[in-house]
């Protein structure tokens, strides 16, 4: 049976990195004879100067009716005050698409592979053997909750406000994904929020606690955001899986990036449930973690191996095959063992001659 696969590469180094990634999906592919029918759009920026608009309808069907979507990154300076006002959907493409998918368990692994630890800001011993993920919530709290915007505030002058409003369903349905997902893993869950000052983050632990008790087999903590900055910083490998909101996840995934060596290297799947692999019936969101890196693009050097490792979690989510996602993390594995590295990694490769050595390792795999 034929995949369907939306791509879309966005602005900035996204169109870069997702032509580095898209030969290690077809090589993957051809390795294991599944049939994958892509299919290119425009999100973002890209949609906004050909269509006057940040995510079409078109591509909201076109994501819905694929069995997964590969993204590159979004955004840029020349779109940030496009639309001044508008809800977060309509002023950004990813944001709708993700809402409209509904992908609220954003998977975001972050590993410290021994060849690179010297890569690292870490000292080797403190890093050493790091493997956790970012379970972060995607679809509400802060980054779209409502009333949100601008004003004028008492004093005359201008106001602007959010809100961080979470409702126990969504609260619930995120930490039961972390559990399920902690539990095929090491087993140790820790969820994140700030309950101390945010009543929402009240009802965030209440429920978490709730949830826990239907999985006494996992060991379970909480820990306030600021706190697990800290632990991340200081000993991160004491992390499994970390489940928390749109904005604490967000943070700490970028941060959480740092034990593998750039952001550039960390990889997610968003997805509307977390099943066992293979059971998906949802498009899911694959991307790298990084944004559009204005500073870095057109010059060929981005680090495309958060894309690759994207596709490498769209064959085991997506497409329910493990064991192909598993043979492209080793092929990227391989090609940073032999010191083919981007700047960000301290290296001299271009993004192409990482592309051409990770399917030289991949047909390797054959
Ligand atoms: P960024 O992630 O684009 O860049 C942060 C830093 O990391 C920069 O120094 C950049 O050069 C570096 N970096 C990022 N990706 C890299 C890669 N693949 N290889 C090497 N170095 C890499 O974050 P930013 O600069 O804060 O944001 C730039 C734009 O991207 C903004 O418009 C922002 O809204 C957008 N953004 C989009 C996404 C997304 O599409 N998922 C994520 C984050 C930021
Ligand atoms: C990410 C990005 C996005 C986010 C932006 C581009 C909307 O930072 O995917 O981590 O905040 O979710
Ligand atoms: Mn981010």
């Amino acid at each position: 049976m034929g995949r369907r696969v939306l791509v879309l590469p966005g602005d900035g180094i996204g169109p870069e990195v997702v032509a580095a990634a898209l030969p290690v999906l077809e090589g993957a592919a051809a390795l294991t004879g599944v049939e994958v029918e892509l299919t290119h759009d425009l999100i973002h920026g890209q949609a906004w100067d050909a269509y006057g608009t940040f995510c079409r309808d078109e591509t909201v069907a076109a994501a819905k009716a694929a069995d997964a979507v590969l993204c590159g990154a979004v955004g840029g300076p020349r779109w940030d005050h496009a639309v001044p006002e508008g809800t977060p959907e309509e002023k950004d493409g990813l944001m709708r698409l993700r809402r409209e998918l509904d992908v609220h368990a954003g998977i975001r692994p972050a590993v410290a592979w021994d060849h690179l630890l010297d890569r690292t800001p870490y000292r080797p011993d403190v890093v050493r053997g790091t493997d956790l993920i970012v379970l972060r919530e995607m679809c509400g709290g802060v980054m779209f909750a409502a009333p949100r915007g601008r004003g004028t505030g008492a004093d005359g002058r201008s106001e602007a406000s959010d809100t961080a409003r979470y409702g126990e369903a969504e609260i619930e349905r995120h930490l039961r994904a972390g559990f399920a997902l902690a539990r095929r893993r090491r087993g140790l869950l820790t969820s994140v929020d700030k309950a101390n000052v945010m009543e929402s983050g009240a009802l965030w632990r209440e429920t978490a606690d709730r949830v826990a008790a239907e999985y006494p087999d996992v060991e379970f903590r909480h820990l306030y955001a600021d706190n697990c900055a800290y632990q991340l910083a200081r000993d991160p490998r004491q992390f499994d899986v970390i489940v928390t909101d749109n904005l604490f996840g967000d943070i700490l995934s970028d941060q959480a990036a740092a034990v593998s060596g750039s952001l550039g290297m960390l990889a997610s799947a968003s997805l509307a449930t977390v099943t066992p692999p293979g059971t998906a019936t949802r498009p899911g969101i694959y991307e790298p973690v990084h944004g559009s890196a204005p500073d870095l693009a057109g010059r060929g050097t981005a680090n495309p191996i958060g894309a690759m490792l994207s596709v490498s979690l769209l064959f085991t989510f997506g497409f329910g095959d493990p064991a192909t996602g598993a043979a492209i993390e080793q092929a990227v594995m391989a090609t940073t063992a032999e010191g083919v590295l981007t700047p960000d990694l301290g290296g001299r490769a271009t993004t192409t001659e990482v592309s051409d050595a990770v399917l030289n390792h991949l047909h390797g795999a054959r």
